[in-house]
């Protein structure tokens, strides 16, 4: 037991020689030192804080929880007149580590945190230089808030800022200020990125970056909130994602609805599928949109806005499929045609449209010369046949045997049938005519039946053709109003996004970049 204690006695003399100026330095400098207060020397002196940001890794912004994550080292400088020293009198020791929990601290907490994560993720030892400056340089990651601006989304860019203020100690007893760089001598009026050590993020893109120490006038110089320091990221989102994942097959599918108009009006349930599809698949990219973006009825996001203008476009599209589905089966039983509408749809509207329709599609048109032709000569041979008497028709080919009739005469001027025999022919055929006047006279009325429903078979037919042919015209204008709507409502609202950039100063009214030079 007594060599134990010897030795042990013997080693801390032994090793007490190496580290004595700086454990004689710890010991005088922290002797009578209490952390719990203030360096100031007298009651109304205000210790000058100096703070500096320096961005490592901008982790991610969630739209959804409106949160910014931040990995960054958080510099605080002050001065701590109690923590000085005589380099002579230490064997020129400069500098010493303090463990955080000896020294006092100014307490700078981040203000606007969004999970009660006020302070510092990594207490380190604080700096302490011979001449009482106190250099703190602890490392963070912030969680802080961040209202989303959502009406541009995904061409959006966004303001965040992080607020740091002192949670124990007001404007009367410290001053909050930017660090300063020494070998310049200027205020570092800016979020610190040290290229080596700062990770690109993937999404988001730094435009500006400015510090700023803001006074808060409504505040007195005794509260809290008096004083604090700015600093803000404007960041502007890298769109490719968001173009290739949702506008794009959005886009694609969208024009898809405009093929609906080629497909005839026979398919009309096909018609109806196809525009109804496409307004499913971009029910679901709302719904990717809508899980994206905040719940925020402020402002509708751009994207969600195409959503929105696509999806009527397909219900238009849909309705103008049942409306022309409607009108191209219409048969005359069910519906008349107006002159009026025939006119429009069949000849004004053609003409501008370009489309080459069936000529002469007339219902009257159409049966004329079949009337002609058949029904007529029929109607003309019964009457003669029936009608004139039998000794008239003798007399008539008499007068024609003779040259009196010069029609029918041409014809025969130089036959061999001009003789006895011939006439006595046709005496005869018309005799047999006579005796079966009732059987033709029945055939003639079954021909007239025929011609008769035949005619109106034809313009049945005619008629609903013509309801089809509206139907086409109603299909090809729908077409192109869809088209130009289409294509206007996409420029429109993606050129509108392009447009959305970052203002070219961090601070509207301020012309001043807050960049280093
Ligand atoms: C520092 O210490 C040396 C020797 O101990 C002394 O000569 C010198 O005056 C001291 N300087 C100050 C500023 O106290
Ligand atoms: C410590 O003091 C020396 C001399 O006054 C100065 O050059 C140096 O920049 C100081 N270091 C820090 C970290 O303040
Ligand atoms: C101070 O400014 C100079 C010149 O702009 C720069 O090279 C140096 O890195 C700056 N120092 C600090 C600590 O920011
Ligand atoms: C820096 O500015 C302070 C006052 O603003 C001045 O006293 C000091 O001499 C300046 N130093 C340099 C290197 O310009
Ligand atoms: C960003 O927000 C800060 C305050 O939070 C404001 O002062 C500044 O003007 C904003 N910047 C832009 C570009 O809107």
């Amino acid at each position: 037991m007594k060599v134990f204690l010897l030795i042990s006695l013997l080693c801390t003399f032994f090793h007490a020689i190496p580290a004595s100026h700086e454990q004689r330095l710890f010991q005088d400098l922290f002797s009578d030192y209490d952390k719990e207060t203030r360096p100031s020397q007298s009651v109304d002196d205000v210790v000058s804080v100096q703070l500096k940001l320096t961005l490592t890794n901008l982790i991610s912004l969630n739209e959804k929880m409106e949160t910014l994550t931040t990995n960054v080292w958080l510099e605080i400088t002050w001065i701590d007149y109690r923590l000085t020293w005589n380099l002579s009198a230490y064997d020129n020791i400069d500098k010493i580590r303090v463990p955080f929990d000896n020294v006092w601290l100014p307490d700078i907490v981040l203000e606007n945190n969004i999970d009660g994560k006020f302070d510092v993720a990594y207490y380190a030892n604080v700096l302490v230089n011979h001449t009482g400056d106190m250099y703190w340089l602890p490392p963070a990651i912030f969680r802080s808030t961040c209202s989303i601006e959502v009406t541009y989304f995904p061409f959006d860019w966004q303001n965040c800022s992080l607020v740091f203020r002192s949670q124990t100690y007001s404007a009367n007893e410290i001053d909050l200020q930017l660090a300063l760089n020494f070998s310049t001598n200027e205020t570092v009026e800016w979020v610190d990125i040290d290229p080596p050590a700062f990770t690109e993020n993937g999404e988001w893109a730094i435009k500006h970056r400015p510090a700023k120490k803001v006074i808060n006038k409504k505040f007195s110089p005794g509260d809290l909130e008096y004083q604090e320091i700015l600093f803000n990221l404007v960041i502007q989102r890298k769109p490719l994602f968001y173009i290739i994942n949702i506008i794009a097959p959005c886009v694609l599918m969208s024009s898809l609805l405009v093929l609906v108009f080629f497909l005839p009006a026979q398919a009309g349930g096909q018609k109806c599928t196809l525009s109804i599809s496409v307004l499913l698949g971009q029910t679901i990219f709302l719904f990717l949109i809508a899980q994206k973006v905040p719940e925020t009825s402020l402002s509708v996001p751009l994207i969600g806005k195409y959503l929105i203008f696509v999806m009527t476009m397909s219900t238009l599209v849909v309705l103008n499929c049942v409306v022309v589905l409607n009108v191209s089966l219409r048969t005359p039983t069910s519906h008349s045609m107006s002159r009026k509408i025939k006119h429009v749809f069949l000849e004004v509207l053609p003409v501008y449209l370009g489309m080459h329709l069936q000529p002469s599609d007339d219902p009257c048109d159409i049966s004329q010369p079949r009337r002609r032709s058949s029904f007529g000569i029929m109607l003309k041979a019964e009457e003669y046949i029936l009608k004139k008497p039998r000794s008239e028709l003798m007399f008539e080919w008499l007068k024609c045997r003779y040259g009196l009739n010069s029609a029918f005469s041409d014809k025969y001027v130089d036959g061999t049938d001009v003789d006895g025999t011939d006439m006595e022919i046709t005496t005869t055929l018309y005799k047999n005519l006579a005796l079966c006047a009732p059987a033709i006279k029945e055939c003639v009325e079954a021909c007239n039946f025929i011609a008769e429903s035949t005619k109106e078979q034809n313009s049945v037919d005619a008629e609903m053709l013509n309801w089809k042919l509206i139907g086409k015209v109603i299909d090809k204008i729908c077409f192109w109003a869809a088209l130009l709507l289409f294509t206007i409502g996409t420029l429109a609202i993606f050129l509108n996004g392009h447009f959305n950039t970052v203002p070219e100063y961090p601070f509207p009214g301020d012309s001043k970049r807050y960049l280093p030079e």
